[in-house]
C-alpha cells in the first residue's frame, strides 16, 4: 500500500516509522510519504492558515493551499483526484474509525490522509478533494497527526509483515471472527500468582473447549458482563 500523509509536521511521524511493525510494513512495501502543505503555499512567508469568516477562535487550514499542495503531489485537480484514489480528510467531526472502516481501507492500493491543524479544514476541502472524513473518537486533538498515525497503525498491522503471526489479525478484537466483540483475555506464565489462577480450561490443552471458552468470554464482555474471576 502506499499513504500520502499531508501534514504540517512531516517531522512528528519520525517515532512512528521506528516502531515494529511499522519498520516491517515498510520493509514489505508499503510507502509512507509526506507532503508538507508549507512547501506548497501559494502565498508570502509560508502562510497556510488563516482567520475564520464570521468570526470566533482558532486558524483554518485555507482551501488553495490544500489544492496547491494536492496539485504538487499528483499533478491534477484535487476534485478528480478522488477517482482516483480514497482521500481521508481527518477531523473530531468526522465518520468513527473502527475495525471495519480499517478493514476496508486496507484493501485499498493508495490512500491520502489530509491532517488539519489549529480548528480544522475550510469546509471545501472536505467537501470537494476528500472522499472520507474520518475521526478517531469523540473528542478534539490539536492536529490530526495523532490521528493519522492511529489510522496507520491500525491499518498497518493488518498488511503482510508487519505481523510475526499473521493469524493474530484475524481474530482480534472486533473482528468478524471474534462477531465484533472484544477478544477474549490472555493469561501467561507464572499459572498462578498472588493466588490468583489462570483459568483451568486455559491448562487442560483440550483446544476444543480452549476455543469454547474463550467465544463465550468474548461474548461476555461484548454483553458487559464482569470476567471470570474478577469477583473477590
Ligand atoms: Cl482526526 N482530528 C482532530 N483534530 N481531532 C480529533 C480527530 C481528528 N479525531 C478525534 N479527534
Amino acid at each position: 500500500m502506499e499513504i500520502d500523509i499531508f501534514t504540517l509536521f512531516p517531522d512528528a511521524f519520525d517515532w512512528f516509522e521506528r516502531q515494529h511493525h511499522v519498520a516491517g510494513a515498510l520493509a514489505h512495501g508499503t510507502t509512507l510519504g509526506y507532503v508538507n502543505y508549507r512547501d506548497h503555499t501559494p502565498l508570502k512567508a509560508g502562510q497556510v492558515d488563516d482567520t475564520p469568516f464570521g468570526g470566533g477562535a482558532g486558524m483554518v487550514l485555507r482551501v488553495d493551499v490544500v489544492e496547491a499542495a494536492l496539485r504538487a503531489r499528483y499533478g491534477l485537480d484535487p476534485v478528480e483526484l478522488r477517482a482516483q484514489r480514497r482521500v481521508l480528510a481527518l477531523t473530531a467531526a468526522g465518520r468513527l474509525l473502527d475495525d471495519e472502516l480499517v478493514d476496508d481501507l486496507a484493501r485499498e492500493p493508495s490512500l491520502t490522509l489530509l491532517a488539519g491543524r489549529y480548528e480544522g479544514f475550510d469546509q471545501r476541502v472536505i467537501d470537494h478533494f476528500a472522499t472520507d472524513e474520518v475521526s478517531i473518537g469523540r473528542y478534539v486533538l490539536a492536529g490530526g497527526e495523532l490521528a493519522a498515525m492511529v489510522v496507520c497503525d491500525a491499518l498497518l498491522r493488518k498488511l503482510p509483515g508487519a505481523l510475526g503471526h499473521e493469524q493474530s489479525v484475524v481474530e482480534e478484537s472486533y473482528s468478524k471472527a471474534l462477531e465484533g466483540a472484544p477478544e477474549y483475555p490472555h493469561y501467561t506464565r507464572p499459572a498462578e500468582y498472588r493466588s490468583w489462577r489462570v483459568p483451568d480450561v486455559l491448562l487442560s490443552g483440550h483446544h476444543a473447549r480452549i476455543r469454547e471458552w474463550r467465544l463465550a468470554q468474548s461474548r461476555a464482555r461484548a454483553a458487559g458482563e464482569p470476567p471470570d474471576g474478577s469477583l473477590p
